[in-house]
């Protein structure tokens, strides 16, 4: 086991020092003086993915001692531990191999002494063919018709990661075939697909690793009795699939285990969008497609378990996170796909960044005296600019910004693209460049203030600037670039992981909630249950029973 005082080693310390000495660096300064430093700290996966990190607040010196802290914390070791199988979720005593579900070459994968790699290419030789046969209506509803609505019930991981995927590849989508998702608890989700669809046409997708979460299993019984009620019982068969590692749970559900499509528990829920819990991405992009998604994701975690640190984008990615949560302060960041295709993506990274990494016991079991995961929020551009961004620009709170965006648009429609561009390029400037207050005066001057006004507004049209943000240019989003996109994003959290000494892989924090309603459940149903709660829930939970009476 490696030494858990991350915060005393001899590499932390040196980037302790080396953050104050860089507290009034600014970054344009560091431009001025060095015209190759785009050229040197950007990066590149085979012409669909290009980083440009050098509008942080960094220096050489910055990344090599980075680079060193990676080293001390024996990322190489980590990086293959995790590629071979073992099990690094230490509190579940699980291995972590999403990487398995991409593993484009088939080399054997042992878990348990066994290769895991017969088991996931027949998984997806029955997403393949269940796939087609839905999409070419060979697989049809209980009467006989086409299913073109597939609904995907899950919630978190089972939801997010195909719920993203595709609205991001939407334009890929079959003529014909409509996706729903609905997870949250809330009957409005279940009512609204519900309204939307036709019993005879539609296709559940029950998705649920554990198959026991409250909120899938509640909209999946209210979706099958909507089913029953409209087509009769024996229908059931040809309406519900179900994704899941339980086989015991789906059939106790009621979903005949013929129609599970499985996968295991070394795949985590938020690491699961590669696996079974992408049948609803398949059906509605294809096999063929999604099969070139995880190929984008093989190419990322190659380069990422081969290329040395200093060009390796997840390891950049996570040290540069780390360069502001953990020495300069700053405890968020955001991400902004200027790709209305990508305008999930926030949320998705949300849940594998936050559920990962906000952790605050180390893998001794010792609470941790430093920063972990840092919060992320997010959305398309060019929206967020007309929402949060006047914060980004000139708050009191420094946020980091991922900047994603293509090159090439699915639908350039005349010139909006390059205005599109234009703007997300201009963001990285401004935010990097700012105002002066002398600029902002002159400015002012020039545009014929008069000399009171120009004193009273130059602050208020100043930009502080030297803000980091990187720059994410894809050449497209297809498949295969989304794959290697989200891929970078899961490794970059787990090297953050590694440096914390966190379990990237488990998420206890979600459990007390989850209990706790299940003790208020009855107390809101039963007038004569005693309510043992602090007064405000107690009095919380009788307001409530009060209004619906
Ligand atoms: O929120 C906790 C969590 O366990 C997530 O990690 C997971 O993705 C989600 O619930 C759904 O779990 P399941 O797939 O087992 O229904």
């Amino acid at each position: 086991m490696f030494s858990s005082a991350i915060n005393k080693s001899k590499a932390w310390k040196k980037l302790e020092s080396h953050a104050k000495s860089m507290r009034n660096v600014l970054m344009k300064d560091l431009f001025a003086k060095d015209d190759k430093r785009a050229e040197k700290f950007s990066l590149s996966l085979n012409d669909t993915l290009f980083l440009d990190y050098s509008k942080n607040r960094i220096t050489d010196k910055t990344m090599s001692y980075l680079l060193e802290l990676a080293r001390s914390r024996h990322l190489d070791e980590k990086i293959k531990a995790m590629f071979r199988g073992d099990k690094i979720n230490v509190t579940e005593k699980r291995a972590v191999l999403h990487i398995a579900l991409r593993n484009r070459d088939n080399h054997p994968i042992m878990v348990n002494g066994k290769d895991v790699m017969p088991e996931i290419n027949a998984v997806l030789k029955k997403m393949r063919q269940f796939s087609e046969d839905v999409r070419f209506g060979r697989f049809t509803g209980y009467t006989g018709k086409k299913l073109t609505n597939i609904v995907n019930i899950g919630i978190g991981g089972s939801d997010l990661g195909p719920f993203m995927a595709t609205e991001a590849l939407r334009k890929y989508w079959m003529k014909g075939i409509q996706c729903y998702f609905i997870s949250n608890i809330d009957g409005t989700a279940c009512a609204e697909v519900l309204n939307k669809v036709d019993p005879e046409t539609t296709l559940f997708i029950v998705a649920s690793k554990t198959f026991t979460t409250i909120e899938t299993i509640t909209n999946a019984k209210t979706c099958r009795k909507w089913l029953v009620d409209a087509l009769g019982e024996p229908a059931v068969s040809k309406h519900f699939v179900a994704l899941s590692t339980n086989a015991e749970e789906v059939a106790k559900f009621g979903i005949d285990t013929k129609n599970m499509f499985e996968f295991w528990d070394f795949v985590g829920g938020r690491y699961s969008m590669w696996s079974a819990i992408g049948l609803s991405l398949a059906i509605a992009i294809g096999m063929d497609n999604f099969e070139k998604m995880l190929e984008g994701a093989y190419a990322m975690d190659k380069h990422f378990a081969e290329t040395d640190f200093e060009h390796n984008i997840p390891v950049i990615m996570a040290l540069i996170g780390i360069w502001y949560n953990n020495f300069m302060g700053i405890h968020r960041y955001c991400v902004i796909p200027y790709d209305q295709y990508l305008k999930f993506l926030p949320a998705y990274l949300q849940q594998l960044d936050m559920e990962s990494n906000g952790k605050s016991v180390d893998l001794s079991g010792d609470f941790i005296k430093y920063a972990t995961g840092p919060a992320l929020f997010g959305g398309a551009g060019t929206d967020v600019q007309h929402s949060f961004f006047q914060l980004i620009h000139q708050g009191t709170e420094i946020v980091p910004c991922d900047f994603i965006v293509p090159a090439i648009s699915h639908n350039e429609m005349g010139n909006h693209h390059e205005i599109l561009l234009a703007n997300v390029l201009a963001q990285g400037e401004a935010l990097m460049k700012g105002k002066t207050v002398k600029e902002a005066a002159e400015e002012l001057k020039a545009a014929g203030k008069n000399p009171e006004e120009v004193e009273f507004l130059k602050k208020f049209k100043s930009f502080s600037g030297n803000r980091p943000s990187n720059t994410f240019i894809l050449k497209k989003v297809d498949p295969y670039t989304l794959g290697a996109l989200v891929a970078a994003y899961e490794h970059k959290v787990f090297v953050q992981g590694i440096i914390w000494n966190i379990d990237s892989f488990d998420q206890m924090g979600v459990e007390l909630g989850k209990k706790l309603t299940l003790g208020i459940l009855p107390q809101l149903q039963n007038e004569n249950i005693e309510l043992n709660h602090d007064c405000s829930t107690n009095a919380l939970i009788k307001l409530v029973k009060y209004l619906r009476k």
